[in-house]
């Protein structure tokens, strides 16, 4: 048996595995099921009592150490194979393009910082909405043509289950849940049964901004549209305000901006007028405060409301509404340094 265990070790010895296959054959020949050193542990069976103690040592030396050669030799041939692998280190890394925030994104908050300065907070309402909070609450007629399928996108009818056609709704939100006073601007997506095109969507984004105390006057709400337009567009922007109407408002106005690209002076953006129009904006109807809940012999408030779609277009001289939906990385990636 002695002379079975060196035969075995020298045959071990003798060898030199290059590759994984060749590694796997010596395993399988010494140490397999009908392997060199498995057939000895058979034998060893049989072999008189009184020698196994002898042999049994020399046997488990002799597995030990091919065990640990083998082990060895599969390090090495792995540390090899991976520094063969080709690699080249002086090439150019993968270029990894990072993401960008959208215009609109970047826009409201834009929006949100200026008016957060003034003490504004933001308020959020619901997409899907009814006619009270939409129409009803804001002292809209029964008949006013803003309640038509061809203007609002209706889920369900009588009851009325709607998508929300402007943030104005989240006025009556507000006005039902928060205490007096309330200050608060609300940003967020509204629905238009519209014809899609260069100046029209029938999904786009509004700003709604409420504020209610006592003695709040229309020369609050110049003061805090002006300071928003000197932020928004710049120092020398100038502001001017166009008697309107709007159920929820009494006196309403729209508000213009002067144009930034020619000074006032009149170009193609501005269409020779010298003025961009932002927002519309008024004194909250006494009706809407008193449909709400409050009293309007004691509290009044001012509200605004703008497209940020617009306000983006003024200050990115974006040409096409549509090219805010498309996701187009050309035009997005545009947006990266802002
Ligand atoms: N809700 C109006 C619209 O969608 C915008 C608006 C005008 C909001 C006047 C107001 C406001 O809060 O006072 O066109």
């Amino acid at each position: 048996m002695d002379l079975k265990i060196s035969e075995i070790r020298e045959r071990f010895n003798n060898l030199n595995p290059k590759s994984r296959e060749d590694l796997e054959k010596i395993r399988i020949e010494f140490l397999g099921r009908n392997g060199h050193v498995t057939k000895l542990f058979e034998e060893f069976k049989s072999i008189p009592s009184e020698l196994k103690r002898e042999f049994g040592k020399g046997l488990n030396t002799l597995k030990t150490e091919i065990q640990n050669k083998i082990q060895e030799w599969k390090s090495e041939i792995e540390s090899n194979s991976t520094s063969n692998v080709d690699i080249d280190i002086t090439l150019q890394e993968y270029p990894i393009s990072f993401g960008s925030r959208h215009p609109i994104s970047l826009v409201k908050n834009e929006l949100i910082e200026i008016f957060k300065y003034l003490g504004f907070t933001v308020y959020e309402g619901p997409e899907i909405e009814d006619d009270w909070h939409v129409f009803s609450a804001l002292n809209f007629p029964e008949e006013h043509p803003a309640r038509d399928m061809q203007d609002t996108f209706f889920i369900t009818k009588g009851p009325d289950v709607l998508l929300r056609t402007h943030t104005s709704s989240v006025q009556v939100r507000s006005m039902e849940k928060e205490d007096l006073p309330i200050r608060v601007i609300c940003p967020g997506r509204v629905f238009r049964n519209e014809a899609i095109s260069a100046r029209a969507h029938c999904i786009f984004h509004q700003i709604e901004g409420l504020y209610i105390d006592k003695n709040v006057s229309f020369a609050d709400l110049k003061q805090t549209l002006l300071y928003f337009a000197k932020e928004m567009f710049g120092t020398d922007t100038k502001i001017r305000l166009r008697p309107s109407y709007f159920p929820f408002t009494e006196p309403s106005a729209e508000m213009d901006v002067s144009c930034k690209l020619c000074g006032g002076k009149g170009c193609s953006v501005c269409k020779y007028t010298g003025w961009l129009e932002v927002l519309g904006c008024g004194m909250v109807d006494p009706n809407v405060l008193e449909l709400n809940g409050i009293d309007s012999k004691k509290y009044s408030g001012f509200a605004f409301g703008m497209g940020i779609e617009r306000i983006a277009m003024l200050k990115y001289q974006v040409k096409d509404l549509r090219l805010y939906f498309e996701n187009d990385v050309r035009f997005l990636n545009q947006f990266k340094n802002w």
